[in-house]
């Protein structure tokens, strides 16, 4: 009899964990620390860090996708500037550790970049732009639900790794990480947003300024890959896509190796065509 409830048990009290926000940056070789939401709201003198400030967040929770147009959609409730700035080099990993994921979320791993041009740490959220550096939903198939992305960043100690892309023009961004978690996306706006944003300086020799879009505009709450039924087999990892717009070019491998130039340089179109969605989910490496 204990036996047969045990897994119930261990379900049930997984469904009521706490979800989760990104205390620890790696950028390049530094540590940053991340906005802590149950903490940082009661100390004195909070310290000043990379990550933006949530002081309402102390559930930690989701804004779920019928709010996607709504500007906590941005870089969480009611966020406001890191007050402080991590550094990289364009072409370098950024490594994101978020606090005890529950198993019962299973969904896609996505990273944008926007530039905030002079000054990270008073920008006005709503005029920043972004653009898509990262994005990976069904990493295998085996299994129901399937293996997602974040799957793969709790077998790596809770943590993501995303490349910045080598061209990209040096100066300041903000780096919006996220995990969507579909355990009730079978329906429109049951999908659970978790975005986190983190203030970086990128140094190098790079050119490139992609367009973005508002982080107002980055979903619909119609998308596929917000509505979606993950109590099901899959035949492929392209069986989910991945929402939000269009790859930037220049993004690397999700594995942090160099895309295969062939199919940018000759197809501009190809940003959005099935082959990269397949590149970018393919298996992360543990
Ligand atoms: C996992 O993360 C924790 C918290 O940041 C850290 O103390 C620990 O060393 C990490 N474990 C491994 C195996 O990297």
């Amino acid at each position: 009899m204990l036996y047969t409830i045990l897994p119930l048990i261990a379900f049930l009290s997984s469904r009521v964990e706490a979800h989760g926000v990104v205390t620890k940056i790696i950028a390049g070789t530094k540590t940053y620390d991340g906005y802590q939401p149950g903490k940082f709201p009661y100390m004195p003198t909070p310290p000043a860090v990379a990550g933006w400030s949530t002081p309402q967040l102390q559930d930690l929770g989701p804004i779920n996708s019928d709010k996607v147009g709504d500007p906590d959609i941005i870089c969480h409730r009611n966020a406001t500037p890191g007050q402080a700035v991590a550094e990289v080099a364009a072409g370098d990993k950024v490594s994101l550790q978020w606090q005890p994921w529950p198993n019962s979320h299973k969904g896609p791993m996505l990273d944008y970049l926007a530039d905030c041009g002079d000054d990270c740490t008073k920008v006005d959220k709503t005029q920043l732009k972004f653009f898509k550096i990262d994005g990976v939903g069904i990493t295998n198939t085996k299994g129901t639900p399937p293996n997602f992305a974040d799957d793969d960043m709790i077998k790596a100690n809770n943590t993501w790794t995303v490349t910045i892309p080598a061209s990209i023009k040096p100066g300041n961004y903000v780096l919006r990480h996220e995990t969507i978690a579909l355990h009730q996306a079978q329906a429109a706006g049951g999908a659970q947003m978790y975005p986190q944003c983190v203030n970086l300086k990128i140094t190098g020799t790079g050119t490139e300024s992609p367009t973005g879009v508002p982080g107002v505009e980055l979903y619909k709450v119609n998308d596929p890959g917000l509505v979606f039924n993950i109590y099901k087999q899959f035949k492929a990892n392209s069986d989910y896509t991945v929402p939000g717009p269009a790859m930037f070019s220049g993004a690397a491998a999700a594995d942090g190796s160099p895309a295969p130039p062939a199919k940018r340089a000759a197809d501009p179109v190809s940003e959005a065509s099935p082959d990269l969605d397949r590149r970018h989910s393919r298996a992360f490496p543990i």
